[in-house]
């Protein structure tokens, strides 16, 4: 009888205590939630140094995190996020620890079996970039902007993404491949050598010309013909069908022309992402709160996941587009989008010892692998947007 009152006691203490946690983390004022953000960025400070550990997403299943070396396309998000969140808070600690996650990517720049270098070399280096003048950090984007190049295919005009699936693609060029180009464009500013330039130029227009339907969505996958240099088939590897809108793919279109757009200032690219971000923004099974299900398509809406990386991959690019077009409707989605993230529903809890900031991002339906979980690109552009936020109102 002793036994069961003493627990009975100590669990009313615990549930007191989770009570009072609680009614902190659902009180949305904006003091509050600064300092649950500020909390949850102190968490990546308790995370291992390690290189062959990128924080890359966290399995509520497993309740583990999954890490990956650098080789692994999300390594310069996690890097990135460090700069970032450097850059919101000028706490000098961030810098030196997005110095050391960053210098473990160098190595990628000679990797040339991926197209993701724009991801892994430019979201963490190009980042520091930002933060200060490095000559060795412009080195090593100008060599990863060489190596880059060996994947373009002049007679195709597009820069190769994936090597696997051989039997089935000859020359497959993905949506996200858009995110590449800057790295290239930089590249070029830095070196003087318009080779760069040329390449994500022609990238950009072998994809404006291709990759885009009537209703201004965009095919994930399209694969071209070597000899020929046509496509061969339009297809998808994440979405749900191959004439599906994948959410995330609209969201790397978005991003990648506007910033083309910024490198070239020819209104072709533009045009391009406006009509795309009008797709995603008015879109009818876009939710109230701006966070899209993972594919616009979707028999099951809505009854299947969100992805937030998607709203923040479009929401940062969103400030960009509206200071090129002084639309409202730009501003005021990915002022909507930070909004809805900035709460309980999305921050993950005070408590949790891992180094994401927001729950709820979908990676990849055809590996049924991080389906509704905290994945480090979510983050990288929820901050990114934080500071272009900032940056607008100074
Ligand atoms: N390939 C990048 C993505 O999954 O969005």
């Amino acid at each position: 009888m002793f036994r069961v009152s003493f627990l009975f006691i100590i669990l009313g203490f615990a549930c007191i205590s989770c009570k009072s946690e609680d009614k902190k983390y659902t009180d949305t004022s904006k003091s509050n939630i600064d300092a649950l953000l500020e909390a949850r960025y102190e968490k990546f400070l308790d995370y291992n140094l390690d290189s062959l550990a990128f924080a890359r997403s966290y399995s509520w299943g497993e309740k583990a995190i999954h890490k990956r070396p650098s080789k692994d396309w999300t390594s310069g998000f996690f890097a990135g996020n460090f700069w970032q969140i450097y850059m919101l808070t000028g706490k000098e600690v961030f810098k030196e620890r997005a110095k050391l996650w960053t210098a473990f990517i160098e190595k990628e720049k000679l990797n040339s079996g991926t197209h993701d270098m724009g991801f892994k070399v430019f979201c963490s280096f190009g980042n520091g970039l930002k933060v200060e003048d490095n000559q060795e950090y412009k080195d090593i984007i100008v060599k990863s902007a060489q190596t880059l190049s060996t994947r373009y295919n002049p007679h195709i005009g597009s820069i190769r993404s994936w090597d696997f699936n051989r039997d089935k693609w000859q020359f497959p060029v993905i949506i996200d491949n858009m995110m590449n180009l800057e790295l290239l464009f930089e590249a070029t500013k830095i070196s003087g050598d318009s080779t760069f330039h040329n390449i994500a130029v022609n990238h950009a227009n072998t994809t404006l010309k291709n990759h885009f339907r009537e209703d201004h969505s965009t095919w994930h996958v399209l694969d071209y013909d070597t000899i020929s240099g046509q496509v061969r088939a339009r297809v998808t590897h994440q979405g749900i069908s191959d004439d599906s809108a994948w959410a995330r793919g609209q969201a790397w279109a978005i991003n990648g022309f506007t910033s083309v757009y910024r490198y070239t200032k020819d209104k072709k690219y533009l045009n391009r992402a406006i009509k795309t971000a009008n797709f995603f923004i008015n879109h009818s099974t876009l939710p109230e709160d701006g966070i899209p299900y993972w594919d616009f398509s979707h028999p099951n809406i809505p009854d299947i996941s969100r992805d937030v990386s998607a709203a923040t991959i479009v929401a940062s690019a969103l400030v960009e587009l509206y200071q090129y077009t002084q639309n409202e409707a730009y501003l005021n989605y990915s002022k909507k989008v930070v909004q809805s993230l900035k709460t309980n529903t999305y921050i993950l809890p005070k408590t949790l010892k891992i180094p994401f900031i927001l729950d709820h991002s979908f990676g990849d339906w055809s590996k049924r692998a991080e389906m509704d979980e905290p994945i480090v690109y979510g983050d990288y552009y929820f901050l990114q947007t934080l500071l272009r936020l900032r940056d607008l109102n100074k």
